[in-house]
């Protein structure tokens, strides 16, 4: 499976900190907003992955993330003119994606929570059909809606609407089978000129291959497109981070799990870090601190 990851857009609600950077490079507590997402792809057992992002960006995005081989993986990067959608995601990834299946994240989503690794293993080994994510909310208005019957099956699907008709919202975290290609072509924008991915999951659904899996309360998906949103997941980060002793997010800690470095890369990159919290801990990942 292949993963993309879109970091691009207006970041308009952020602004004037958005106006000169990419939001996705901007800091959640301790490391640029982008790793969190990343992690999630790495946690799915992925190693090749796009970053697609405004053309004024990619570089600092190449400056931070490289070819990807210092975590064992390959990355690649695409520019997004305007932010025509999510869905545009597809077509912008065609080459890339192949004759694979993909994963796609939002740059700007937070997740955390126990039992999250073996969720993301289940919907990348996806054959055929879409899974994507419940999760519930107090403000379900500003996102793509799911409703459900007694039973948690699917019984609708709508992008930002006026009356939701559940607090369930789908998280920026959507995983496709090979079709998502042509159905990204096929679909058309919508009445804010976007190439909606509410549209392809329902092109999933009336096709009866669509799974929905919920994300329970205690599960941590967090917003951080607005001030407040931001600041809220530098605190949950830096709070769970200081308490746990364990850190949220940290490629070169998967990447090492995951058998895709050795110990003595890992200890290299802990050493380009080495003045900060961040780098020591990494230099305790090495040094063959307790996994949990
Ligand atoms: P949004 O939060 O909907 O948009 P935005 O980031 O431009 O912010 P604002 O509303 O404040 O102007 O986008 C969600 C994520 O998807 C975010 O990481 C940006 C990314 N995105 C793209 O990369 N391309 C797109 O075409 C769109 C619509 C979003």
């Amino acid at each position: 499976m292949k993963g993309i990851i879109l970091a691009g857009g207006n970041g308009s609600r952020l602004y004037p900190i958005t106006k000169g950077i990419s939001k996705q490079l901007i800091p959640i507590y301790d490391k640029p907003m982008i790793y969190y997402p990343f992690s999630v792809l790495m946690l799915s057992n992925i190693k090749d992955v796009l970053v697609i992002s405004n053309s004024e960006y990619i570089e600092l995005y190449r400056n931070l993330l490289g070819d990807g081989s210092k975590f064992g993986m390959n990355i690649d990067y695409k520019t997004q003119e305007k932010p025509r959608g999510l869905a545009e995601a597809f077509i912008l990834g065609e080459d890339f994606i192949g004759d694979d299946n993909v994963c796609l994240i939002l740059g700007d989503n937070v997740f955390y929570g126990l039992g999250f690794g073996a969720k993301l293993k289940n919907a990348s080994s996806i054959q055929d059909g879409a899974i994507i994510f419940g999760y519930y909310v107090p403000n379900p208005k500003e996102f793509g809606v799911v409703e459900f019957d007694e039973n948690f099956k699917v019984i609708s699907l709508e992008e930002k609407p006026e009356k939701p008709k559940s607090n369930y919202v789908i998280p920026g975290l959507y995983y496709y089978d090979n079709s998502v290609i042509e159905k990204a072509k096929s679909i058309k924008p919508s009445a804010r000129g976007e190439l909606e991915i509410t549209d392809l999951n329902k092109e999933y659904f009336n096709e009866g291959k669509l799974t929905v899996e919920l994300l329970g309360r205690g599960f941590a998906w967090l917003d951080t497109g607005t001030y407040e949103g931001l600041s809220e997941a530098s605190e949950f980060v830096k709070t769970i981070q200081r308490r746990t002793g364990l850190y949220i997010s940290c490629p070169e800690e998967i990447a090492y799990r995951n058998g895709w470095i050795t110990k003595g890369e890992l200890i290299q990159l802990g050493k380009e870090y080495e003045k900060t919290e961040y780098g020591q801990y990494i230099l305790s990942i090495a040094n063959d601190r307790e996994a949990i």
